[in-house]
This record gives C-alpha cells, sequence and structure tokens, in this order.
C-alpha cells in the first residue's frame, strides 16, 4: 500500500511515554523505536541496531538521552548516531547511524515525521481544544490497535450514517438516516454535515442532556485533515433550537498506519457546554462518555471494519465497490489524499 510519507501522523499520547521509557512500534511497514530522554526530550529511531540488527526497543535509556542496545550495549544518540561502543578499542566503526525520524510534541501527542523531505511543524493540525488551559473538558486519552488498514477507519468516520446502523440506539436511530447533508472541500480536508431536525434522542446524547428521552434535533459533522487526522462535532439541541443552546462533543481521532492491515488509533473527546444546563463539570459523565466511546470503537466499529478488512482481502481485486450519494465525503478526501501522493512520488 503506498502512503503519504512527508506529512506528520501521531505516534503516541504524550502521557504515553514517561522519561526513561522505550517503546517499539511500527508505522508505515517500518519498525520504529521511540524514547524519552531522562531530560524529558522524545527520539524515534529506527528500530533495528546497526550491528545484529537487533531490536534497539529491547535496549534502555542511558546517560539522559542516549538508548543503549540491549544485546551487545552500542549506544545511540537522539540523532541516531552511534556514541558508543563498549568492546575492544572502542573505536566507532563508519556507517553506524540508524535512521531517525523527526517527532514533535503538541496537543498532548507526539507527532511522527515518516517521510526524507524536511520536516514543518507548522502543518500540523490545530487541535488546540486538546492543550492544557484550552477550557475544554477532555475525556481520556485513549487509543486502540485495530486490525483493519487505517483507511477503513478513515471511511468509517467519513460517513457518519453508519451511527445509525452500527451504533444504533447510542449514537444514532433509523430517523437520523435521510439526514441533510453539507458538503465544504480545501485542497486539505474535507468537511461532511448531517442535519436531522425531530428525530429520538441517542442514548449517549440523552446522557449529556436533559436525561428525559424527548426527540431533539441532532447533527453530526466530521472534518478530515491531511493525513489522517479527524474531529466530529456531534450533538442534540431541542426541536427548533440553534445549536448553541444544545449539547455534544467533539472528537478527535487520528489514525496511524501500523501495516497495511492494521492501524493505531488515538482518539479523544472534549465536551460541548457542559454547564449549559446548570451542571457543574461532571467527572463520572465524563468517564461514562469515555467509557462509550471506547465500546462504540471497539465492540462495534472494529468488529465491523475487522470482518470487512477480511471481506476485502478475499474479494476479486476487479470487482469495485458501488458508490452511495452518503460517500461523499469518502470519495473526495480520497481523491485529495491519492493527488498528494502523486505529488510526492513525481520526480522533482
Ligand atoms: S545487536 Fe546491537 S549491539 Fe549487537
Ligand atoms: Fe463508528
Amino acid at each position: 500500500m503506498q502512503y503519504l510519507r512527508n506529512t506528520w501522523y501521531v505516534a503516541m499520547w504524550s502521557q504515553d511515554l514517561q522519561p526513561g521509557q522505550v517503546v517499539g512500534r511500527t508505522y508505515l511497514n517500518e519498525p520504529v523505536v521511540l524514547y524519552r530522554g531522562t531530560d524529558g526530550v522524545v527520539a524515534a529511531l529506527a528500530d533495528r541496531c546497526v550491528h545484529r540488527f537487533a531490536p534497539l526497543s529491547l535496549g534502555k535509556v542511558v546517560e539522559g538521552c542516549r538508548i543503549a542496545c540491549g544485546y551487545h550495549g552500542l549506544q545511540f544518540d537522539a540523532s541516531g548516531a552511534c556514541v558508543k561502543n563498549p568492546h575492544g578499542h572502542q573505536r566507532i566503526p563508519p556507517a553506524s547511524s540508524v535512521r531517525s525520524y523527526p517527532v514533535v510534541e503538541r496537543h498532548s501527542a507526539i507527532w511522527i515525521w515518516m517521510g526524507d523531505q524536511a520536516a514543518d511543524p507548522s502543518v500540523i493540525p490545530d487541535f488546540g481544544m486538546l492543550d492544557e488551559g484550552s477550557g475544554h473538558e477532555v475525556s481520556r486519552r485513549d487509543w486502540l490497535r485495530m486490525d483493519a488498514s487505517h483507511e477503513l477507519i478513515v471511511d468509517n468516520l467519513m460517513d457518519l450514517s453508519h451511527t445509525a446502523f452500527l451504533h444504533e440506539g447510542i449514537l444514532g436511530n433509523a430517523e437520523t438516516v435521510p439526514s441533510e447533508i453539507t458538503f465544504e472541500s480545501t485542497p486539505t480536508s474535507v468537511k461532511v454535515g448531517r442535519n436531522a431536525p425531530d428525530v429520538p434522542i441517542p442514548g449517549f446524547f440523552d446522557l449529556m442532556y436533559r436525561r428525559d428521552g424527548r426527540r431533539v434535533n441532532y447533527w453530526a459533522d466530521i472534518r478530515w485533515m491531511v493525513p489522517a487526522c479527524l474531529i466530529n462535532d456531534t450533538g442534540v439541541t431541542d426541536v427548533g433550537a440553534p445549536r448553541s443552546s444544545g449539547t455534544g462533543i467533539y472528537g478527535m481521532h487520528f489514525l496511524t498506519p501500523e501495516t497495511d492491515t492494521t492501524c493505531w488509533y488515538h482518539f479523544a473527546a472534549a465536551r460541548q457546554n457542559p454547564i449549559a444546563w446548570g451542571e457543574p463539570v461532571d467527572t463520572e459523565i465524563r468517564e461514562k462518555i469515555a467509557e462509550l466511546r471506547r465500546y462504540a470503537f471497539e465492540e462495534q466499529d472494529q468488529v465491523m471494519i475487522r470482518a470487512q478488512q477480511q471481506s476485502i482481502l478475499s474479494a476479486d481485486p476487479a470487482q469495485k465497490p458501488v458508490i452511495l450519494e452518503n460517500d461523499i465525503g469518502v470519495e473526495r478526501y480520497k481523491r485529495i489524499l491519492q493527488g498528494l501522493m502523486r505529488a510526492e512520488r513525481a520526480p522533482a
């Protein structure tokens, strides 16, 4: 599978890499070791020692920001240069560097650049609502390793009509299917909006709203940004009332390919208008939101998408999927990504 490489992917949440911790992961089919020095700085290197090709992720952090191979002790700094050979005359052989990948910590995540062009941190999409002090009540920063291509998860998120079927009763229902659709796109983003007036309230939103089961106006907007960063704005308000008087959540979704058929899925949510109905910030509700979202992604989306992945693998490659009207966002984001990948592969 081809991937856009000169772009930023979320490698993991910052909280999941503590000082001195070493983690081995695969991104875009490449084994990478991430570690945080005791000075707090994060490094990402190819997870293969230059000596006997042992994974560096079985090593440990030494001397502040170096990683020592766990097999025979060669040490590498954050740039990937071999800086210590404990054997013999301690000479460092030429060509004994490992590849290093640019990493940036922003919006409580570690972002990694897998391409070989100069990394530009200014193109990381704005997820400021995840920042400390942003004023948003952010739920648990969670993640899953999914047994499906990251592309199938992006497809799932870009067509939120599935909530009426796969998450029936929790996030949508039969009356949310015939929504009014809005659509916007830029050279690096696509936004699809869904509005369903006067429908039964899905359970997840009843929990966050008035908890009286009354009918509502429901909306579900989703925005994709290059390469696989998404934010949804989903909520409910009284029938006939403006969105601003209702409540909902912003859901942040970051997909990173692991292999062609597996991916890393990082997600979090920020609740909108938590005190609009005279409620103080409610940590119990915040936990329930986090649990329900994880349940929907792990027990409903993943089960379907994993089976879909297997079905695709066994299908005749000549058979093309039928496209429906609700696929507008899926079709557009794929076209943008394919254009960017073509440009990336074109000779300079
Ligand atoms: S394999 Fe790393 S030092 Fe030998
Ligand atoms: Fe879903």
